[in-house]
C-alpha cells in the first residue's frame, strides 16, 4: 500500500504565528512517520470574502479551485486552528466555505480523515476554537474528525528553538495525535 498522502496547514498566515509552528511540527512528524506530506500556506491561496453576489457572477476564484484540487488529492489534513474569540479563524472558515462552493467534480472535504491542533498564547490552548471548528467540519461538511486533539497552552513559550515543544504532555498529544492520522487513513484506503 502506498504511503497515506496528509495536507498540513494553518488557520493563521501571521508571520510568526504560533499554529503555523504547530502545523510545520506536525508535518515533520508526519513526514518522520513515512506520510507523503504536503505543507502550504493559506497565504499562497488568498481569496476574497465569500459573497454570493461574486459567486453568481464569475464562480469561485481560482485559487478555491486549486485549493479543491489539491485537497482532493489528500487521503488526511491536518489543521492547526487558531482561536478567534472561542471559535474559527474567518481566514479557515472562509476557505472552507469557498472550497465547499467550487462546482468542479471531486470530493475535497467529506471523505478525508481530520485532525486538528491548536496554540494559543492563552490558558485554554485554543480548545473552545477546536469545538467550533470540529461541527463545521463534522456536521457542516459530513467528514470524519479524529476524536484526539492538540491543545498547545501558553504557546509563547511552548515551542523551543528547533520548533519542537518543550512540555512532554503536549509533545505526547502531538505524536498521538499523528499517530491516530496515519492508522485511520491507512484504514480508510484499505476499503
Ligand atoms: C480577533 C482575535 C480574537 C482572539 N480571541 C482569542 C480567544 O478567544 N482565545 C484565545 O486563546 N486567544 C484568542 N486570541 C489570541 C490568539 O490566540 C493569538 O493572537 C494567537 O497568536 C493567534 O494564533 P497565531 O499565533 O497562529 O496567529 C484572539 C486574537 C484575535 C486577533
Amino acid at each position: 500500500m502506498r504511503n497515506p498522502k496528509i495536507l498540513v496547514f494553518s488557520g493563521s498566515i501571521r508571520s510568526g504565528s504560533f499554529n503555523g509552528k504547530l502545523a510545520a511540527l506536525a508535518a515533520k512528524r508526519l513526514a518522520i512517520l513515512d506520510a507523503d506530506v504536503t505543507h502550504v500556506s493559506l497565504k499562497d491561496y488568498p481569496l476574497p470574502i465569500y459573497d454570493g453576489d461574486l459567486e453568481s457572477a464569475s464562480g469561485a476564484p481560482e485559487n478555491a479551485k486549486k485549493l479543491k484540487r489539491l485537497f482532493e488529492a489528500q487521503d488526511g489534513i491536518f489543521i492547526a486552528c487558531p482561536e478567534y474569540n472561542a471559535g474559527i479563524t474567518p481566514l479557515l472558515k472562509n476557505t472552507l466555505d469557498w472550497i465547499s462552493r467550487v462546482k468542479e467534480p471531486g470530493e475535497a472535504l467529506k471523505n478525508k480523515v481530520f485532525a486538528l491542533g491548536a496554540a494559543s498564547p492563552g490558558k485554554f490552548g485554543g480548545m473552545r476554537g477546536l469545538i467550533g471548528t470540529r461541527t463545521i467540519l463534522e456536521v457542516g461538511i459530513g467528514a470524519l474528525v479524529l476524536p484526539q486533539m492538540v491543545s498547545v497552552s501558553a504557546a509563547a513559550s511552548a515551542f523551543d528553538d528547533k520548533g519542537g515543544l518543550t512540555d512532554e504532555r503536549t509533545a505526547g498529544q502531538l505524536d498521538k495525535l499523528v499517530d491516530a492520522l496515519l492508522r485511520a487513513t491507512r484504514l480508510e484506503m484499505s476499503h
